[in-house]
Formats: structure tokens, sequence, C-alpha cells
């Protein structure tokens, strides 16, 4: 159900307003104007999380004004599940910044957070300033970089999967749906919509699939011999060396871009280079049992 309130500002106050196709599209434009990022894919893959809770401030002429909205989230941490909230598109367009709008949306989306029980809320952001006085905190991330393991031999090759395709997208969802968390320190459990658009969002990403082991993996290669590991989706995590096997390719130095602790390799631990912050807001400080990060492909 989608609830108005209208404001002395001219401005309207919707929240759940994802089945209105318009308001959808208005959303899609506020992202595209704010981050440069187009998430209109999304709604021909599969739609948004069916959790999602957008939050939004419209004006009378349609255009989304402010938005932020919140969707479940469960993730992983040190071995056990957490009933996690995420924000996400949290913007203001410049004529109606410095009002406070964004306080309120961001009120509006902790109370209904509080109101469903989360245990916890992750974000990213590169204004962590903005979301301290609410109880976030900066998480600490690392990569790890190493030698290629030696690729176990007689491998079923993998084929490329083209998540446009309508027989590919379903093998894909199915594959989200029963996924085993690609880590134990840090991982999403499902969170299928993120992984769809964001196979979108960057082009330099691959999408294999691994008959024998049916699994998914999202890979690039860096320059020659430098290979990339983002994200493998599968019932069974398999190791290191088979994926490498089955992609079939020349690898020397390898980045993984989460915790390994499923792949049977150990890389170097590095710490993650990025302008954006992941932040949790949860009952007690997060301390990862090992160097870890979210893969690239929960990236929301
Ligand atoms: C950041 C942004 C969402 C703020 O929206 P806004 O409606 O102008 O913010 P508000 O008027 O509600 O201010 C909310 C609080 O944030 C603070 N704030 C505003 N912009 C800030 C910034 N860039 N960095 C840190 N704090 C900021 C305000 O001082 C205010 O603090 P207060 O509650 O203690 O008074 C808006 O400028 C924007 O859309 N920027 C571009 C996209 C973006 O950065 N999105 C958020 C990052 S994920």
């Amino acid at each position: 159900m989608s609830s108005k309130d209208i404001d002395r500002s001219g401005l309207t106050f919707r929240r759940d307003y994802f089945d209105d196709l318009k308001a959808w599209q208005a959303l899609v434009d506020l992202l595209k104007d704010t981050f440069d990022i187009d998430i209109g894919p999304l709604q021909q893959m599969g739609r948004p999380d069916p959790s999602s809770m957008p939050f939004g401030w419209f004006a009378a002429d349609g255009r989304l004004a402010a938005n932020l909205s919140a969707f479940a989230m469960p993730l992983v941490i040190n071995g056990r599940t957490v009933n996690a909230a995420a924000f996400q598109s949290g913007a203001v367009r410049p004529p109606w910044r410095g009002l406070g709008l964004y306080r309120d949306l961001t009120q509006k989306a902790l109370a209904w957070c509080e109101e469903k029980g989360f245990e916890a809320i992750v974000l990213y952001t590169d204004k962590p300033a903005l979301y301290e006085p609410y109880g976030f905190r900066s998480l600490s991330l690392h990569a790890y970089s190493g030698n290629a393991p030696v690729a176990s031999k007689a491998q079923l090759p993998a084929r490329h999967l083209d998540p446009l395709t309508k027989t590919d997208l379903e093998l894909l969802r199915a594959a989200l749906k029963t996924r085993e968390p690609v880590s134990d320190v840090l991982a999403v459990r499902e969170s299928a919509a993120m992984f769809v658009i964001n196979t979108q969002l960057d082009p330099s990403v691959r999408i294999s699939w691994l008959r024998r082991e049916q699994a998914a993996v999202a890979w690039k290669m860096e320059a020659p011999g430098h290979f990339r590991l983002l994200d493998v989706v599968g019932a069974d995590i398999p190791s290191l060396a088979t994926i490498i096997a089955a992609l079939d390719i020349d690898a020397g130095v390898v980045d993984v871009l989460f915790c390994p602790d499923k792949l049977g390799w150990s890389g170097q631990a590095q710490p993650l280079e990025s302008y954006t912050h992941l932040m949790i807001r949860a009952p007690r400080a997060i301390a990862f049992d090992r160097p870890a990060m979210l893969s690239p492909m929960a990236d929301f």
C-alpha cells in the first residue's frame, strides 16, 4: 500500500511507491541526475528487491525531490546470519537541499527498520559524517591478492552467461535463490536484485556458468594474466583452482574481492582503496574475524 502525506512546502510524501511506474521512473531520473547511475534496466530484469520500502518527497510536476529507500539485506557476519536492512538511493535534488528533507527521510527509514525489527542497517556512502549522528560506523574493508593456484585439470569449460536473455536470467536467479554465502566472514545471503543490476552497471564484469559445479562466477581480467574474482553464486562454492581451470584463462596474479575462506586459497589481505565507506548501525561494534569486504556484486 502506498501512503501519502501533503506538506506545507508543496511537496507530497509517499512511501512504498514502486508499483506506480511514473513514480518509479521519477526515481530512475533522480539517480541518473544525482549519481549518473541507470537503474532503469532493473524493471525488465525481475524488478527491484521485493522487500524495498522507498520514502520520497514528490514535487507537483511529478519529479522526485528527495528519496531514501530501505530494503532487507540479510548478511552473514562472522558465521552468523544477521537480519540486516540496507539503505540506498539517498538523494535530494539541488533546489530542495538544506531544508531538512534528508533528515526527515532518514528518520522515517530508521523508524521503519525499528518497526520491522531489523538487527542492523548497512549503507554505502562517500559522506560518512551524514550518518554518524545516527550511530552508523565505517567498517574497515580488505580485498585479497596473491599468486594464482595451480589450476585443476579436465574441467568442463564454463560458458558465458548473458543476464539480458530470458533463459540465462532464469538460471542466474535460480542460483541466487539457493546460493551458499560466498564467505562466512562477510557476505550477503541472497540480494538477487542487486547482483542482477550490478551485472549491467560495470560492462567489464563477465558472468560465466560452471556447468559441472552449477555455479555462476562474476570476474574480470585487470590486465593480461591478472584475474579478478568478484563473486561466486552456487549451492557449493568451488575452489579457486577449479574456477580458473573452468574459465580456461591464463592467470598469474589473482585479486579476490571478498574474504576467500571457502576458496581453498589464501592471498594477502590488502586495505580496500575506495572513496565510499560501508557503514553499519548495530547494537554492538562489529570486528571481522578475518579481513573482509562485501562482494562488489552486492553493491547497493
Ligand atoms: C547529502 C544530501 C542527501 C543532503 O540532503 P539535504 O536534504 O540537503 O540534507 P538535510 O537538509 O536534511 O540535512 C541533513 C543533515 O545532513 C547534514 N549534511 C547535509 N549535507 C551534508 C554533507 N554533504 N556532508 C555531511 N553532512 C551533510 C546537514 O548539515 C544536516 O545536519 P543536521 O541534521 O545536524 O542539521 C544531498 O545534498 C544530496 O543529495 N547530495 C548528493 C547525493 C548524496 O551525496 N547522497 C547521500 C550520500 S549516500
